[in-house]
């Protein structure tokens, strides 16, 4: 059975309902539906929305905070967020870190997926050109800047493996892919090195186009490259490495080719690989590289490399060249090892070679005059010719790698073009040299290009206005014709005389001293001067101030090669150093543009293509500088955020507007919301979007409506309508499935063989369609359970209201449900659910309710007898507890009626008692008065008296109206003393008993005398009445045994035994 599968993906574009003739409609889908089916849902967009932080600094509370938008920053990247969104521009911090966020899943994640519906990323970048070149037929430009290790060649791979793989391809759009990516590693091994910011920092400029056919296929790319660092072919700073590739060679070339090429396995043979001190880096492999290297040379085509090694070889040995001619002032080469290697790698003429790199060749006048270079002079020379010979071989490699890319078919002539920037690492120091110079002026370039981007739509919008910084002063101050800063350089290199980076300084003091945006040392104030050299000079850009030694500036924008070295190449018979020095050049006797408007010219060129097509930008942020994962070095960032004027995009974003979308786009996404302009709009589409906000509720100062699209301020009202475009989608969806399910179930009765169903096909399609029914039912109740549920978890700590009602009473529900299963069982269980914060009271109220109840329960269940002993232990405890020693013991032993009974009771005591109820008697030891000589004897309690009994006597009565107290240790002994009235004269003093049941027959005295709060717990000692007047005392310690008997001191020494848990 055919089957529509509907998927719920915000794609922009919804599902279509079947055409007449069954044909499954699903307008874009295949560009939209990734390989794991239903790829967003509605939760994991809100979540990614709420989560950490913002992931749009558009949405920041306080968008001006310079500490907000940091601590932001900070947030996602502890939880390895790296990318956020200013707008539509992509902030990226470098995490240091492979993060699983670059597979195929990812990328299918992001394909067709508009901006703000899925957390942001450098494929949302790459995404959203991509469609926007489909869908506007508009060439696009991604911008990548930032310092040098902040990211941006990873981004720029990122991007570029992205359209790889998922765009649509066939056998020959393979080749290009495949090209594409392999290009790489060959610019890589020429253009990348090893520096202290960054172990593979491109030290060239690169923009690269990706053409791509109708069908959104890559067909083709170019490369521009611009500003190789060559002055690292002969010199590289400590901790720094030369160029990838001498290095891939040495450790990586076969022994034949070494031999060959007359190189040793050993780079620190060769003077222009040991300047850094470092030709071993751990993080890379160069043999292994060399390898990939070779492959990929392949893959683009260069079947034979051989030329190409002679060069690079090549450049080695003019690197150990040495001079000597200190004395007399005339250079000559020492050694002709190196020229011999030369001659042959370069096709030269040895000597010829060895006389121009030690002799100069002018031409005035239209003579030709040649003269003898001093030692410093030739080895300058020698390192203009390294420089040279290495920096066109660049380019020549550049162009034939745009060769082996170039889209070879005629018939197509205007491919669409997205195109990738990924500008040279900038990076501000205390004190920058002419290579800062010049890179600093692509990034205040690019950063105009961003803000002038943000400042036109803004204008569109007609918003308040917004302040920003102009950077065409300072544009102009370096770029002006005649009174630049580049004119005065090109103007003292050119000039005859003694020019110098000093005559230069000068001359910048007299041309533009009093412009408002440049400093020297000369004219800066008492405050600024201190922290200048006096070689420097200092610009204002809108993010602060850079400082620019002079030191080598003429040297290095003049970038000379004398005449007979370049005549010496022209003759080479290596094809391509003869593609690379052309004998044109000879005969043109203009003088070559310098280093400086070379590359002011090559801007040029670069800023007129961006600015023809539309630009994205990607943000590179460092976050430290050991290149370490998981550190956050806020000081770094700072300057970054500032370098890059993050805070004035966002300032110029939040003035304008949040978002804009073109007209057709947005009604084709938002048209189901509204019924006039459902299913289809028929009028101009402006209107239907006006009809379709209008409906939406948008007030005025939400949006504006522009030439060709809407401009929507706040994200929040973005976010609402998408949001009820969730909703709706669901219901359409539903409604759609049983259409199509009804159509396809039709069509299939229709076609059936036998044209007339019998009874019994129609019953059951009948009963079929009812179940059908019921099921699509339950799923769409489902669905919206579902919804109100998130809906309500979202809204949970707020009021009571629509949005979260069902969600806060099926918490309550659920609580009481979970209470009911798991209420305690008995009172000594004191569990209890923690309940929701709106049941907190009530909570408490059937805690309390229940304890009761299970009281209660118990008390109904107790019988006479048990009850009893309970009303005694709870005497016990009143009396004891806490207060006596071996009191914990007594708990769990049961209280008897008697300890003796009738047999064991002399008859002739229970006649003398005659009416009176015996109701306790328990065996005691009673102590005598004096002597304190212990005696058997028995207790008897009735209900008026207690009796000290020996054998058939009473000996002595005691009423419990005159029993003054009892008198008992805190210890666990079981000695007690009866005090009674010493006037009494029946009485001869008071009584010391012992009982082995202490706390049974204390608490029945006291129960039996109502005494309770009679009885005296002491500690130390009990002081008792003799009789006549006189006293005794008992003295109570520990010991580890029972022991009585009469102290020295004539008092009554009790030692109680320890218990353990004490
Ligand atoms: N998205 C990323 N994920 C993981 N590591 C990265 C990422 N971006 C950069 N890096 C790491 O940082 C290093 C420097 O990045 P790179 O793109 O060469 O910097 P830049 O081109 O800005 O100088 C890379 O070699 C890589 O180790
Ligand atoms: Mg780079």
């Amino acid at each position: 059975m055919m089957e529509l599968r509907i998927q719920l993906i915000p794609t922009g574009e919804i599902i279509m309902p079947p055409g007449k003739n069954g044909e499954n409609y699903c307008h874009s889908c295949t560009k939209a539906v990734g390989s794991d089916g239903v790829r967003i849902t509605m939760e994991s967009a809100l979540t990614a929305r709420d989560r950490v932080g913002v992931q749009d600094f558009v949405l920041l509370e306080n968008f001006t905070s310079e500490a907000a938008f940091i601590e932001n920053l900070r947030k996602r990247f502890k939880e390895n967020l790296i990318y956020t969104y200013i707008g539509s521009v992509l902030v990226s911090v470098n995490p240091y870190k492979d993060l699983e966020i670059y597979t195929k899943n990812h990328m299918e994640r992001y394909r067709g997926v508009n901006f703000y519906e899925v957390s942001p990323h450098i494929y949302a970048v790459a995404d959203n050109s991509y469609r926007s070149m489909r869908t506007e037929r508009r060439d696009q430009c991604i911008l990548i800047s930032g310092e040098s290790g902040a990211g941006k060649t990873e981004a720029s791979k990122k991007i570029l493996q992205y359209y790889a793989i998922t765009c649509p391809a066939s056998d020959q759009v393979q080749t290009v892919k495949d090209r594409l990516l392999q290009s790489n590693p060959v610019l890589e091994a020429f253009g990348n090195a090893k520096t202290l910011r960054n172990d593979n920092s491109s030290r060239f400029g690169k923009y690269m186009d990706i053409q791509f056919d109708f069908k959104g296929a890559p067909v083709g790319g170019h490369i521009l490259n611009y500003l190789l660092e060559k002055s690292r072919v002969v010199h590289q700073n400590h901790g720094e490495r030369n160029f990838h590739i001498f290095y891939q060679l040495i450790e990586g070339g076969e022994e034949d080719l070494l031999r060959r090429l007359g190189l040793e396995k050993n780079p620190q043979q060769y003077q222009y690989l040991v300047k850094g001190n470092c030709p071993k880096v751990s993080s890379i492999n160069d043999r292994s590289d060399w390898k990939v290297v070779r492959k990929a040379l392949t893959v683009i085509g260069f079947n034979d490399d051989e030329e190409l090694l002679n060069i690079i070889a090549s450049v080695l040995h003019l690197g150990n060249i040495q001079f000597g001619g200190e004395d007399s002032g005339i250079a000559y080469i020492t050694t002709d090892t190196q020229i011999k290697y030369l001659s042959r790698l370069l096709g030269v003429d040895g000597l010829v070679l060895k006389e121009a790199l030690t002799h100069k060749k002018i031409i005035a006048k239209g003579e030709e005059l040649i003269s003898p270079l001093n030692l410093e002079q030739a080895a300058s020379a020698r390192d203009a010719l390294s420089k040279a010979v290495y920096g066109r071989t660049f380019t020549w490699l550049v162009n034939k790698i745009n060769d082996s890319l170039a889209f070879k078919d005629e018939s197509y002539k205007n491919p669409s073009v997205i195109g990738l920037l990924d500008i040279y690492g900038f990076e501000v120091f205390q004190h920058n040299r002419f290579s800062t110079f010049c890179t600093c002026l692509t990034v205040v370039l690019s950063s105009e290009m961003a803000i002038k981007d943000a400042v036109m739509f803004h204008a569109v919008s007609q918003w308040e206005p917004v302040q920003y910084f102009n950077n065409k002063i300072i544009c102009d101050l370096v770029e002006e014709k005649f009174k630049g800063i580049i004119s005065i350089l090109d103007e003292e290199c050119l000039r005859p005389g003694d020019a110098s980076d000093i005559t230069f300084l000068e001359k910048l003091e007299d041309t533009v001293g009093g412009h408002a945006h440049l400093t020297t040392h000369k004219l800066a104030d008492g405050k600024t001067r201190k922290v200048m050299g006096r070689e420097e000079f200092r610009l204002l850009h809108y993010a602060g101030e850079v400082n620019y030694n002079v030191n080598g500036f003429l040297d290095k924008n003049n970038d000379l090669l004398f005449r007979n070295l370049k005549e010496v190449m022209c003759m080479s018979e290596n094809t391509i150093l003869t593609q690379c020095f052309d004998r044109v050049e000879l005969k043109d006797n203009k003088r070559p543009e310098t280093a400086a408007t070379q590359f002011k010219n090559s801007l040029a060129k670069l800023m007129e293509i961006l600015m023809s097509k539309e630009p994205s930008y990607v943000r590179c942020i460092k976050p430290n500088d050991a290149k370490q994962a998981g550190r956050f070095d806020e000081v770094l960032i700072r300057h970054q955020v500032k370098y890059l004027g993050l805070m004035e995009n966002l300032r110029v974003r939040r003035a304008g507007f949040a978002y804009r979308r073109r007209y057709e786009i947005f009604l084709q996404r938002y048209k189901s919301l509204c019924p006039e302009t459902w299913p289809t709009w028929e009028g101009k589409q402006v209107d239907g979007v006006s009809t379709l906000v209008k409906h939406l509720g948008y007030k005025p100062e939400e949006y504006k409506l522009g030439r060709s699209k809407i401009f929507i301020r706040f994200p929040k009202t973005l976010f609402a309508t998408e949001d009820a475009l969730e909703t709706r989608k669901h219901s359409l969806a539903t409604k759609l499935q049983s259409g199509w399910k009804g159509y396809t179930q039709k069509t299939k009765y229709r076609n059936s063989p036998t044209l007339c169903p019998s009874p019994a096909v129609m019953i059951q399609s009948w009963w079929k369609g009812i179940l059908a029914r019921r099921r699509a039912q339950r799923k769409r109740q489902a669905v919206d359970s579902i919804r109100r549920f998130i809906k309500g978890f979202i809204y949970r700590h707020k009021e009571r209201c629509p949005e979260n009602e069902y969600f806060l009473d099926y918490v309550r529900y659920s609580f009481l449900i979970k209470l009911r299963k798991n209420l305690p069982k008995t009172v000594l269980d004191k569990s209890w659910p923690t309940p929701p914060a709106a049941l907190v009271e009530a909570s408490e109220l059937l805690r309390k309710m229940n304890m009761q109840n299970m009281v209660w329960r118990y008390c109904k269940k107790i019988n006479p007898e048990w009850k009893h002993q309970l009303e005694q232990k709870m005497v016990a405890s009143e009396i004891f507890k806490d207060k006596k020693d071996n009191y914990p013991q007594s708990v769990p032993k049961l209280f008897v009626g008697t300890r003796l009974n009738g047999e064991e009771i002399n008859p002739k005591v229970l006649q003398s008692l005659g009416n009176e109820k015996m109701k306790y008697a328990v065996p005691v030891t009673k102590y005598d008065r004096k002597g304190y000589k212990a005696r058997n004897r028995q207790l008897l309690l009735t209900s008026n008296s207690a009796f000290i009994v020996e054998e058939g006597k009473l000996k002595q009565r005691i009423d419990y109206a005159s029993l003054k107290g009892i008198s008992v240790s805190s210890l666990s002994d079981g000695v007690f003393v009866l005090h009674v009235p010493t006037e009494d004269n029946k009485q001869k003093g008071d009584v010391v008993l012992q009982s082995d049941h202490i706390i049974e027959t204390l608490t029945k005295v006291a129960i039996c005398a109502d005494k309770i709060h009679s009885i005296n717990i002491n500690q130390g000692s009990i002081t008792f009445t003799v009789g006549h007047g006189k006293e005794g005392t008992i003295d109570f310690t520990s010991g580890s045994e029972l022991l009585v008997a009469k102290a020295k001191n004539g008092h009554l020494s009790v030692t109680a035994p320890r218990l353990n848990s004490r």
